[in-house]
């Protein structure tokens, strides 16, 4: 799903994410483990500044394993729970209803001191546009999707999905804007597939990428594509054409085909697991 957000927009989801945070005691924040800054909107941390966090690092099959722990304990020393994920595959969601009531465990112990007992702890599902939001719904949520209803009074309007006798999720997930206005960050979430193609170069796309490649999985590129990594970026770009018979009329390179090829086996996992930034840079 892609999004064009206009201040409009920016605004109403702002708002309706101030009613909805009201209404819950947990935020479960989706971010993608390639890039756990760029695909995140730190206003979110304003808006649930009073509310338990729980920080999801989805996509996990996809990121470097030792740049996954190494974030995890940077959010962990901001204050929020964290649990590694992969929504698709269902991995990571036997730990989350663990990690959801130790999040809350101080809800949960004032409730039992004003002798209020056994009421679940309410939950929202927040991220920016494809993180995985609605796949975590369907996966977390899986066969006990039997909404609540609305109740009076309080979250009229408002679906609940009860996951357990513990814990009540809000069917729709808060949809956060990207900080587009930071062109590193756009550059990012182009390249995980998060921005339209169309309106993207890909040769500067698929330069980015092979910069970060050189520099932190030294390698990758020279088994895949056999060149030689020593060289600049857009040197190594013309080696892959030639290596992988990028040719257009006229017998000329096509640099754009090799780009996208890029691009594409990073997307898809098949260059291996990596991830793009790293914390403390
Ligand atoms: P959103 O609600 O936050 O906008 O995201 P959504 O769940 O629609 O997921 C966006 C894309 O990310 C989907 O792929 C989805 O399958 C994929 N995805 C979600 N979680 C994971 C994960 O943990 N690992 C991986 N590898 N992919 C994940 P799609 O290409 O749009 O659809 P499809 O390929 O599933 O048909």
């Amino acid at each position: 799903m892609h999004f064009q957000w206009y201040p409009g927009h920016m605004t109403k989801a702002k708002r309706q994410m101030q009613e909805d945070i009201k209404l819950i005691d947990l935020v479960i924040e989706l971010v993608d483990a390639r890039i756990p800054l760029s695909s995140r909107n730190p206003d979110i941390d304003e808006l649930g500044k009073q509310k338990a966090r729980l920080i999801l690092m989805n996509k996990a099959d996809l990121a470097d394993e030792e740049q996954t722990r190494e974030w995890s304990e940077y959010f962990r020393n901001k204050g929020c729970f964290v649990v590694k994920v992969d929504a698709r595959a269902k991995a990571g969601m036997k730990k989350i209803n663990d990690v959801v009531m130790e999040a809350c465990q101080q809800k949960i112990e004032r409730d039992r001191k004003r002798g209020i007992k056994n009421r679940p702890v309410r939950a929202m599902v927040v991220g920016i546009p494809n993180v995985g939001k609605s796949t975590f719904i369907n996966t977390y949520a899986g066969k006990a999707c039997a909404k609540t209803g609305n109740k009076p009074g309080v979250t009229k309007g408002k679906q609940w999905i009860r996951l357990n006798k513990n814990v009540e999720l809000l069917d729709t997930p808060g949809i956060l804007w990207p900080k587009f206005e930071d062109q590193q960050v756009g550059l990012y979430l182009a390249l995980i597939g998060s921005i339209k193609d169309e309106i993207l170069n890909i040769d500067e796309l698929s330069l980015e990428l092979i910069k970060v490649l050189k520099e932190h999985y030294p390698g990758i590129l020279a088994s895949r594509y056999e060149v030689n990594e020593e060289q600049e970026p857009a040197e190594l770009l013309k080696q892959i054409a030639q290596n992988r018979n990028c040719i257009k009329k006229g017998n000329e390179l096509d640099y754009s085909k090799a780009a996208a090829l890029v691009v594409d086996e990073f997307r898809s996992g098949r260059l291996g697991k990596i991830t793009l930034e790293f914390p403390g840079n």
